[in-house]
């Protein structure tokens, strides 16, 4: 295998640094350059374990400003690119959709251009992989699974600029013959997630007491994985997925939201040695969110068949070793609620 110059993209957030975590240990060979903006989601402390790290380098940098990527990629010479910078929170398109036009769709096309200026002549060994969601597909009813072939019919501002994305990666496909490869994911969760998606805000809120916002009926079903069986995906589909290909990444492991809290809280209540079904009195149901969609489902058997992947962990055990890693790093959490986190908090939820 040669040596490889790995541009990570959004390596600072919550998949992206377990990503970069995972390439710089199993490939001291390769040279792993982690860009991202530090946004509210991008946290250094996330990565402290290998920062000093032979084959590490962090740049901090906005894909959106054109002339720095640009010069970023001539300095470096990318042969990689796995794309992972992103806005990422669908409340948060509810309010500043912009925001999620700026960073997901024309920051995407800002790495494209750079990809295909630097190698359009040979794009030998090259690759661009772009990490998406399931939720380009839009929202299944009762039945069904979301398959590579799914059209797609986003909902959201944010699954609206992640699927324009995906379809600017495959005209640069198909227009300039570059390489690339998408995949398209489920809900994550696990260690390092910014408390503003379900888990980690309900496991942050139960700590303090606070009540746990359900929101409508809480009807509603994801298809979750375990984090770290999302990097090992990617890095199968980096190594040996076929170019110009979509693979569909799932846990195999529906639950409806008003189910998986629960379970949360039971599992809360044994690590925090509270009283058997404390956590659950405060599930407090609150206003629906505007467009939500009903229900994700992957159906991930060609990743299976294919490559050979499947989830390391079931969701029992994810979700103690999510809740174990908040419990012991309240330092991390303490910093990462403070400040603007608040004011968020109340614009969302008061
Ligand atoms: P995240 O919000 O935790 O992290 C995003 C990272 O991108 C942050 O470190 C942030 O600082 C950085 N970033 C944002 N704007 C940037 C910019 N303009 N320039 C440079 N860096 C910027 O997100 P995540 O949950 O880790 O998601 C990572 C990727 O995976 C996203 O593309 C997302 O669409 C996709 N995805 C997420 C999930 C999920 O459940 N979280 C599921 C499937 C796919
Ligand atoms: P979220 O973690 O935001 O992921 P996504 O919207 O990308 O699937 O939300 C997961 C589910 O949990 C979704 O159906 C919305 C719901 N939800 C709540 O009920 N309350 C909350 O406070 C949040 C953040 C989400």
């Amino acid at each position: 295998m040669h040596n490889k110059t790995i541009l990570i993209t959004g390596g600072a957030g919550f998949i992206g640094s377990h990503v970069v975590r995972l390439f710089v240990e199993k490939y001291p060979d390769y040279k792993i350059i982690n860009l991202d903006a530090l946004t509210y989601a991008g946290n250094l402390e996330n990565l402290t374990d290998i920062e000093d790290a032979a084959n590490y380098t962090f740049v901090k940098g906005d894909i959106t400003d054109e002339g720095f990527i640009n010069s970023l990629f001539d300095e470096y010479k990318f042969d990689s690119v796995i794309h992972l910078a992103a806005e990422s929170h669908v409340d948060r398109s509810i309010k500043d959709p912009l925001a999620f036009v700026r960073t997901n769709v024309i920051g995407t096309m800002i790495l494209l251009n750079a990809f295909k200026a630097l190698w359009k002549d040979d794009f030998a060994d090259k690759l661009f992989y772009h990490v998406s969601t399931d939720e380009v597909y839009g929202s299944l009813g009762e039945t069904g699974l979301f398959e590579e072939t799914t059209s797609y019919d986003p909902n959201s501002p944010y699954s609206a600029s992640k699927a324009s994305s995906d379809h600017f990666v495959r005209a640069y496909g198909e227009t300039y013959g570059m390489p690339y490869v998408i995949t398209n994911c489920s809900n994550n969760y696990g260690q390092n997630q910014f408390p503003e998606k379900l888990i980690p805000l309900f496991i942050n809120n139960i700590i303090n007491h606070k009540p746990l916002p359900v929101y409508g009926d809480g009807n509603y079903t994801r298809d979750w994985l375990y984090v770290v069986d999302h990097a090992i995906a990617i890095d199968l589909v980096f190594h040996e997925g076929k170019q110009g290909d979509t693979y569909n990444i799932g846990g195999f492991n529906e639950w409806k939201n008003i189910d998986l809290v629960k379970l949360l809280c039971q599992q809360m209540d044994v690590a925090l040695g509270r009283d058997k079904d404390s956590s659950e009195e405060l599930i407090t149901y609150v206003k629906d969110r505007p467009g939500h969609d009903l229900r994700y489902a992957i159906d991930a058997s060609k990743i299976n068949k294919e490559l050979g992947w499947k989830p390391s962990v079931t969701f029992e055990q994810g979700l103690k070793i999510t809740i174990d890693w908040y419990l012991n790093n309240e330092d991390w959490l303490n910093s990462v609620t403070s400040g603007s986190y608040q004011t968020y908090y109340q614009k969302q939820y008061s």
